[in-house]
Protein backbone atom coordinates (compact mmCIF):
# COMPACT_ATOMS: atom_id res chain seq x y z
CA UNK A 1 0.00 0.00 0.00
CA UNK A 2 1.50 3.70 -1.35
CA UNK A 3 1.12 5.90 1.59
CA UNK A 4 -1.26 7.51 -0.56
CA UNK A 5 -3.11 4.58 -0.54
CA UNK A 6 -4.42 4.51 3.22
CA UNK A 7 -8.03 4.33 4.13
CA UNK A 8 -9.45 7.07 5.86
CA UNK A 9 -12.47 8.04 6.89
CA UNK A 10 -14.60 11.17 4.68
CA UNK A 11 -13.09 14.61 6.15
CA UNK A 12 -9.91 13.37 7.20
CA UNK A 13 -6.38 13.53 5.74
CA UNK A 14 -3.12 12.16 6.76
CA UNK A 15 -1.15 15.34 8.83
CA UNK A 16 1.18 16.42 5.91
CA UNK A 17 3.23 18.47 8.55
CA UNK A 18 3.81 15.93 10.98
CA UNK A 19 7.75 15.98 11.44
CA UNK A 20 8.43 12.86 13.83
CA UNK A 21 6.60 10.10 15.74
CA UNK A 22 4.73 7.40 14.71
CA UNK A 23 3.73 7.45 10.91
CA UNK A 24 1.84 6.03 8.47
CA UNK A 25 3.92 3.53 6.50
CA UNK A 26 4.14 1.93 2.93
CA UNK A 27 4.03 -1.84 3.56
CA UNK A 28 2.14 -1.92 7.05
CA UNK A 29 -1.69 -0.99 6.98
CA UNK A 30 -1.43 -1.28 10.46
CA UNK A 31 1.07 1.61 11.28
CA UNK A 32 -0.82 4.72 11.41
CA UNK A 33 0.10 8.29 12.01
CA UNK A 34 -1.73 12.01 12.70
CA UNK A 35 -5.00 12.93 10.90
CA UNK A 36 -6.16 16.18 10.03
CA UNK A 37 -9.28 17.75 10.11
CA UNK A 38 -8.92 20.65 8.72
CA UNK A 39 -12.29 22.14 9.05
CA UNK A 40 -12.34 21.34 12.75
CA UNK A 41 -8.65 23.02 12.88
CA UNK A 42 -7.62 20.00 14.83
CA UNK A 43 -5.41 17.20 14.18
CA UNK A 44 -6.22 13.56 16.06
CA UNK A 45 -3.25 11.37 17.19
CA UNK A 46 -3.75 7.58 17.42
CA UNK A 47 -3.43 6.39 20.98
CA UNK A 48 0.12 4.43 21.08
CA UNK A 49 0.55 1.19 23.26
CA UNK A 50 -2.14 0.43 25.90
CA UNK A 51 -0.43 1.89 28.41
CA UNK A 52 1.05 4.56 26.66
CA UNK A 53 -2.23 6.05 24.86
CA UNK A 54 -4.24 5.38 28.33
CA UNK A 55 -1.53 7.92 30.46
CA UNK A 56 -2.01 10.58 27.43
CA UNK A 57 -5.34 10.31 27.44
CA UNK A 58 -5.81 10.16 31.04
CA UNK A 59 -3.22 13.31 31.16
CA UNK A 60 -5.28 15.36 28.79
CA UNK A 61 -8.79 14.36 30.91
CA UNK A 62 -7.30 15.19 34.60
CA UNK A 63 -6.14 18.64 32.87
CA UNK A 64 -10.02 19.14 30.98
CA UNK A 65 -11.52 18.77 35.18
CA UNK A 66 -8.78 20.71 36.80
CA UNK A 67 -9.39 24.00 37.91
CA UNK A 68 -12.80 23.14 38.94
CA UNK A 69 -12.12 22.10 43.28
CA UNK A 70 -9.82 24.92 43.25
CA UNK A 71 -6.54 23.00 44.88
CA UNK A 72 -5.36 21.77 41.67
CA UNK A 73 -4.95 25.31 39.65
CA UNK A 74 -1.83 24.87 38.76
CA UNK A 75 -3.10 21.77 36.57
CA UNK A 76 -5.18 24.35 34.81
CA UNK A 77 -2.71 27.05 34.62
CA UNK A 78 -0.83 24.03 32.40
CA UNK A 79 -3.65 24.30 29.66
CA UNK A 80 -2.53 27.13 28.39
CA UNK A 81 0.64 25.42 27.43
CA UNK A 82 -0.67 22.30 25.45
CA UNK A 83 -3.22 22.22 22.63
CA UNK A 84 -6.69 22.48 23.28
CA UNK A 85 -8.29 18.78 23.72
CA UNK A 86 -11.86 17.94 21.91
CA UNK A 87 -12.04 14.85 23.58
CA UNK A 88 -11.27 10.93 22.32
CA UNK A 89 -12.65 9.44 19.02
CA UNK A 90 -12.95 6.60 17.63
CA UNK A 91 -12.60 6.02 13.87
CA UNK A 92 -11.78 3.50 11.21
CA UNK A 93 -8.19 3.69 9.52
CA UNK A 94 -7.58 0.73 7.35
CA UNK A 95 -10.43 -1.05 7.81
CA UNK A 96 -9.47 -1.09 12.06
CA UNK A 97 -11.40 0.61 14.28
CA UNK A 98 -8.83 3.33 16.45
CA UNK A 99 -9.50 5.69 19.49
CA UNK A 100 -8.02 9.10 18.73
CA UNK A 101 -7.21 12.05 20.72
CA UNK A 102 -8.83 14.93 19.35
CA UNK A 103 -6.80 18.02 19.54
CA UNK A 104 -6.07 21.98 18.41
CA UNK A 105 -3.90 21.89 15.03
CA UNK A 106 -1.14 23.97 16.24
CA UNK A 107 -0.73 24.61 12.34
CA UNK A 108 -3.94 25.63 11.50
CA UNK A 109 -4.25 28.49 9.86
CA UNK A 110 -0.58 29.18 8.80
CA UNK A 111 -0.50 29.70 4.98
CA UNK A 112 3.74 28.09 5.31
CA UNK A 113 4.18 26.06 8.20
CA UNK A 114 7.47 25.77 9.86
CA UNK A 115 7.55 23.22 12.16
CA UNK A 116 10.03 22.06 15.11
CA UNK A 117 9.87 19.20 17.65
CA UNK A 118 11.95 19.38 20.22
CA UNK A 119 12.30 16.61 22.92
CA UNK A 120 13.16 17.51 26.25
CA UNK A 121 14.92 16.36 29.00
CA UNK A 122 18.49 14.17 28.77
CA UNK A 123 16.60 11.58 30.24
CA UNK A 124 14.26 9.70 28.12
CA UNK A 125 12.60 6.54 29.79
CA UNK A 126 9.99 6.42 32.27
CA UNK A 127 10.38 5.51 35.88
CA UNK A 128 8.81 2.18 34.56
CA UNK A 129 10.96 1.13 31.73
CA UNK A 130 13.18 -2.27 31.31
CA UNK A 131 17.27 -2.09 31.74
CA UNK A 132 16.61 -2.66 27.82
CA UNK A 133 14.88 0.09 27.26
CA UNK A 134 17.01 2.53 29.25
CA UNK A 135 19.88 1.60 27.67
CA UNK A 136 18.35 2.14 24.67
CA UNK A 137 17.76 5.46 25.40
CA UNK A 138 20.72 6.57 26.02
CA UNK A 139 22.46 5.31 23.48
CA UNK A 140 20.12 7.66 21.36
CA UNK A 141 21.04 11.19 20.41
CA UNK A 142 23.99 11.22 22.21
CA UNK A 143 25.85 14.03 21.38
CA UNK A 144 23.35 16.65 22.39
CA UNK A 145 21.19 15.15 24.63
CA UNK A 146 23.72 14.93 27.52
CA UNK A 147 24.88 18.10 27.42
CA UNK A 148 21.68 20.23 26.36
CA UNK A 149 19.26 17.95 27.84
CA UNK A 150 17.49 18.20 24.12
CA UNK A 151 17.02 16.65 21.15
CA UNK A 152 15.69 16.96 17.84
CA UNK A 153 13.74 14.64 16.40
CA UNK A 154 12.34 16.41 13.53
CA UNK A 155 11.46 19.39 11.70
CA UNK A 156 10.23 20.92 8.64
CA UNK A 157 11.00 24.85 7.59
CA UNK A 158 10.31 27.16 4.32
CA UNK A 159 13.25 28.95 3.15
CA UNK A 160 13.77 31.26 0.73
CA UNK A 161 14.89 29.90 -2.49
CA UNK A 162 17.44 32.87 -3.11
CA UNK A 163 18.15 35.68 -1.81
CA UNK A 164 16.16 38.93 -2.18
CA UNK A 165 13.29 36.48 -3.66
CA UNK A 166 9.55 35.04 -2.46
CA UNK A 167 10.32 32.21 -3.66
CA UNK A 168 10.62 29.37 -1.07
CA UNK A 169 11.95 25.63 -0.94
CA UNK A 170 11.03 23.68 2.07
CA UNK A 171 13.33 21.83 4.09
CA UNK A 172 12.42 18.68 6.49
CA UNK A 173 14.49 16.20 8.62
CA UNK A 174 14.20 13.17 10.16
CA UNK A 175 15.50 11.88 13.30
CA UNK A 176 18.23 10.30 11.74
CA UNK A 177 19.48 13.92 11.07
CA UNK A 178 18.35 15.04 14.27
CA UNK A 179 21.21 11.77 16.10
CA UNK A 180 24.07 12.54 13.86
CA UNK A 181 24.04 16.92 15.17
CA UNK A 182 26.39 17.42 17.87
CA UNK A 183 25.74 21.14 20.07
CA UNK A 184 27.34 23.37 17.65
CA UNK A 185 25.23 21.31 15.03
CA UNK A 186 21.84 21.80 17.19
CA UNK A 187 22.39 25.11 17.52
CA UNK A 188 23.02 26.01 13.65
CA UNK A 189 20.06 24.10 13.21
CA UNK A 190 18.16 26.17 15.26
CA UNK A 191 19.47 29.09 13.84
CA UNK A 192 18.46 27.76 10.41
CA UNK A 193 14.93 26.90 11.64
CA UNK A 194 14.30 30.50 12.74
CA UNK A 195 15.28 31.80 9.63
CA UNK A 196 18.21 33.77 11.18
CA UNK A 197 20.64 33.94 8.51
CA UNK A 198 18.56 34.11 5.49
CA UNK A 199 16.31 37.16 6.84
CA UNK A 200 18.08 39.41 3.90
CA UNK A 201 15.19 42.39 3.55
CA UNK A 202 14.82 44.61 5.84
CA UNK A 203 11.41 43.47 7.01
CA UNK A 204 12.22 39.79 7.21
CA UNK A 205 15.18 40.65 9.81
CA UNK A 206 12.50 42.94 11.62
CA UNK A 207 10.12 39.44 11.27
CA UNK A 208 12.77 36.90 12.73
CA UNK A 209 13.22 39.13 15.62
CA UNK A 210 9.83 39.19 16.54
CA UNK A 211 9.76 35.64 15.90
CA UNK A 212 12.45 35.10 18.36
CA UNK A 213 11.20 37.35 21.16
CA UNK A 214 7.93 35.58 20.86
CA UNK A 215 9.48 32.20 20.98
CA UNK A 216 11.30 33.32 24.34
CA UNK A 217 8.26 34.74 25.98
CA UNK A 218 6.15 31.78 25.83
CA UNK A 219 9.34 29.73 26.29
CA UNK A 220 9.71 31.83 29.49
CA UNK A 221 6.09 31.17 30.76
CA UNK A 222 6.31 27.26 30.56
CA UNK A 223 9.68 27.24 32.67
CA UNK A 224 7.69 29.67 34.99
CA UNK A 225 5.19 27.26 35.36
CA UNK A 226 7.89 24.34 36.00
CA UNK A 227 9.72 26.46 38.51
CA UNK A 228 6.45 26.43 40.35
CA UNK A 229 5.02 22.52 39.86
CA UNK A 230 5.56 19.34 42.25
CA UNK A 231 2.65 17.91 40.66
CA UNK A 232 3.95 15.70 37.51
CA UNK A 233 7.58 14.80 35.63
CA UNK A 234 7.42 14.42 31.87
CA UNK A 235 9.54 12.25 29.97
CA UNK A 236 10.09 12.15 26.76
CA UNK A 237 7.66 14.59 25.84
CA UNK A 238 8.21 17.53 23.31
CA UNK A 239 7.88 21.14 22.43
CA UNK A 240 6.46 21.87 19.34
CA UNK A 241 7.57 25.19 17.93
CA UNK A 242 5.49 26.51 15.24
CA UNK A 243 5.58 29.69 13.09
CA UNK A 244 4.33 30.49 9.73
CA UNK A 245 7.06 31.65 7.45
CA UNK A 246 4.33 33.82 5.13
CA UNK A 247 4.41 36.56 8.28
CA UNK A 248 7.81 36.54 8.46
CA UNK A 249 8.36 39.12 5.40
CA UNK A 250 5.35 40.42 5.90
CA UNK A 251 5.47 44.35 5.84
CA UNK A 252 3.81 46.10 9.27
CA UNK A 253 0.50 46.59 8.68
CA UNK A 254 -1.29 50.58 9.01
CA UNK A 255 -2.34 51.04 12.65
CA UNK A 256 -6.20 51.40 13.04
CA UNK A 257 -6.91 53.81 15.84
CA UNK A 258 -3.54 53.97 16.94
CA UNK A 259 -3.70 49.91 17.37
CA UNK A 260 -2.22 47.49 15.26
CA UNK A 261 -4.60 44.96 14.18
CA UNK A 262 -5.56 41.92 15.92
CA UNK A 263 -4.05 39.00 13.90
CA UNK A 264 -0.27 41.33 14.40
CA UNK A 265 -0.25 39.60 17.74
CA UNK A 266 2.67 37.54 16.87
CA UNK A 267 0.91 34.78 19.13
CA UNK A 268 -1.26 34.21 15.94
CA UNK A 269 1.38 33.20 14.28
CA UNK A 270 4.11 32.06 16.63
CA UNK A 271 3.38 28.67 18.76
CA UNK A 272 5.21 27.09 21.61
CA UNK A 273 3.81 24.28 23.16
CA UNK A 274 3.98 20.99 24.91
CA UNK A 275 2.94 17.71 23.07
CA UNK A 276 3.52 13.95 24.00
CA UNK A 277 2.14 12.78 27.17
CA UNK A 278 2.90 9.59 26.91
CA UNK A 279 4.89 9.24 29.88
CA UNK A 280 3.79 11.59 32.73
CA UNK A 281 4.22 10.57 35.71
CA UNK A 282 3.18 11.67 39.33
CA UNK A 283 6.61 14.05 40.86
CA UNK A 284 8.60 11.51 42.48
CA UNK A 285 8.90 12.25 45.97
CA UNK A 286 7.35 15.65 45.14
CA UNK A 287 9.80 16.94 43.51
CA UNK A 288 10.49 19.67 40.80
CA UNK A 289 11.19 18.24 37.22
CA UNK A 290 14.51 19.35 37.11
CA UNK A 291 15.01 17.29 33.82
CA UNK A 292 12.64 18.62 32.33
CA UNK A 293 13.85 22.55 33.23
CA UNK A 294 17.49 21.52 32.84
CA UNK A 295 16.16 21.29 28.78
CA UNK A 296 14.29 24.40 28.75
CA UNK A 297 16.72 26.55 30.32
CA UNK A 298 19.26 25.18 27.63
CA UNK A 299 16.57 25.59 24.79
CA UNK A 300 15.94 29.30 26.07
CA UNK A 301 19.82 30.11 25.91
CA UNK A 302 20.43 28.56 22.47
CA UNK A 303 17.20 31.28 21.24
CA UNK A 304 18.77 34.00 23.06
CA UNK A 305 21.98 33.78 21.33
CA UNK A 306 20.57 33.20 18.19
CA UNK A 307 18.33 36.67 18.94
CA UNK A 308 21.78 38.49 20.38
CA UNK A 309 24.17 36.99 17.50
N1 LIG B 1 -1.50 19.39 18.34
C1 LIG B 1 -0.73 19.25 17.26
N2 LIG B 1 -0.80 20.12 16.25
C2 LIG B 1 -0.02 19.99 15.15
N3 LIG B 1 0.87 19.00 14.99
C3 LIG B 1 0.99 18.07 15.96
C4 LIG B 1 0.21 18.15 17.16
N4 LIG B 1 0.53 17.11 17.96
C5 LIG B 1 1.49 16.41 17.29
N5 LIG B 1 1.77 16.98 16.10
C6 LIG B 1 2.72 16.48 15.08
O1 LIG B 1 2.85 15.07 15.21
C7 LIG B 1 4.18 14.72 15.59
C8 LIG B 1 4.13 13.53 16.57
O2 LIG B 1 3.36 13.85 17.70
P1 LIG B 1 3.57 13.10 19.08
O3 LIG B 1 4.96 13.30 19.56
O4 LIG B 1 2.49 13.49 19.99
O5 LIG B 1 3.37 11.59 18.61
P2 LIG B 1 4.28 10.26 18.79
O6 LIG B 1 5.69 10.63 19.07
O7 LIG B 1 3.99 9.37 17.64
O8 LIG B 1 3.60 9.75 20.07
P3 LIG B 1 3.94 8.59 21.09
O9 LIG B 1 5.32 8.83 21.57
O10 LIG B 1 2.89 8.83 22.11
O11 LIG B 1 3.76 7.33 20.33
C9 LIG B 1 4.79 15.98 16.14
O12 LIG B 1 6.20 16.00 15.97
C10 LIG B 1 4.11 17.05 15.30
O13 LIG B 1 4.73 17.18 14.04
MG1 LIG C 1 6.80 12.27 19.99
Amino acid sequence: MAKSDQELPEGFRQLKTQVAGHTFEESNAEAVGLLQDSKAGCVLKPLGKPECGERELRFYESLAEAGASGDNDLLALLRGHVPRFYGPLKLVVNRRERTFLRLEDLTRSYAKPCVMDVKMGKRTWDPESSPNKRKVEEAKYVMCKQKLGLCLPGFQVYLPKEEHTQETTILRHGKDYGKSLNVEGFKQTMALFFNASTSDSKSRRAGCELLLKEVLRQLQEILAWFQRQRLLHFYASSLLICYDYSRLADPPKPLINGYHQNDDDPATWVRVKMIDFAHVYPAEQGLPDENYMFGLQSLIEVVQSILHR
